[in-house]
């Protein structure tokens, strides 16, 4: 090999191990720019965490094979009630589909797909139809109930008795103008986790004639064959 053979060759072991260490030291540096905290990483970084939207909007996640729901009762006679389930609003003000009295939405409990939804005038209604359509609610079906106005007046024994078994607790004691949501189910072997329930009590109430909404929020197991 001729002495300048051997420089450039030399020369080219040189760059190719000085280009190596710009190489490695410049991907370092790009490590480390990823690393920056966040308060120095700029504006746009902190934006992502806020576009996880919670479903039906409530306070924390479900777990997996949970499903979430929302029940919110009418208030007064003013506000209509809705009923969220998964995040699909069933019945609500804004899609008018709520009415006065009891607001019922069916949901499969294994696949959360809305079976059926119906609202029953218990002011001025007749009760039979109401009666008709929870005897008719088959087993793995999810039961959501809203008040709106006047739950009562048209209340029978008879469904007191039909909504106790779906695991009411407050089904019995419902009367003129309360307050009531609830989740239940026909094949729950206990009491319902999921109801609240305000009397109308005069005085004590928050609106003139009637008690203040209710708002109940929870997660659900979905029913596994
Ligand atoms: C719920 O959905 C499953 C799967 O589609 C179906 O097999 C079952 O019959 C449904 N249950 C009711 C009560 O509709």
């Amino acid at each position: 090999m001729r002495p300048s053979g051997l420089f450039r060759f030399l020369a080219f072991i040189f760059a190719l191990v000085t280009s190596l260490i710009f190489i490695r030291s410049y991907v370092s540096f790009r490590m480390k720019t990823i690393r920056l905290p966040r308060w120095l990483a700029g504006p746009g970084s902190a934006k992502k965490i806020e576009v996880v939207k919670i479903k039906c909007d409530l306070s924390k996640p479900c777990p997996d094979n949970f499903f979430a729901f929302k029940i919110l009762s009418g208030a007064a006679n003013v506000v209509g009630p809705s009923i969220c389930f998964e995040d699909h609003m069933i019945m609500s003000p804004v899609k008018d589909n709520i009415g006065r009295g009891l607001n019922i939405a069916l949901v499969n409990g294994s696949t959360g797909q809305v079976v059926r939804q119906d609202s029953f005038d218990m002011y001025s209604g007749d009760p039979k139809l109401l009666v008709k359509f929870l005897k008719a609610i088959p087993e793995g079906v999810l039961v959501l109930v809203a008040s709106y106005d006047d739950p009562g007046t048209k209340m029978t024994d008879e469904l007191r008795k039909l909504f106790s078994d779906l695991g009411s607790s407050y089904a019995r004691q419902l009367g003129f103008r309360d307050s009531w949501v609830f989740l239940g189910a026909r094949d729950m072997s206990n009491k319902s986790p999921f109801e609240q329930y305000l009397k109308n009590m005069g005085n004590k109430n928050k609106y003139e004639g009637w008690p203040e909404l209710l708002e109940l929020e929870g997660c659900v197991p979905r029913k596994v064959f």
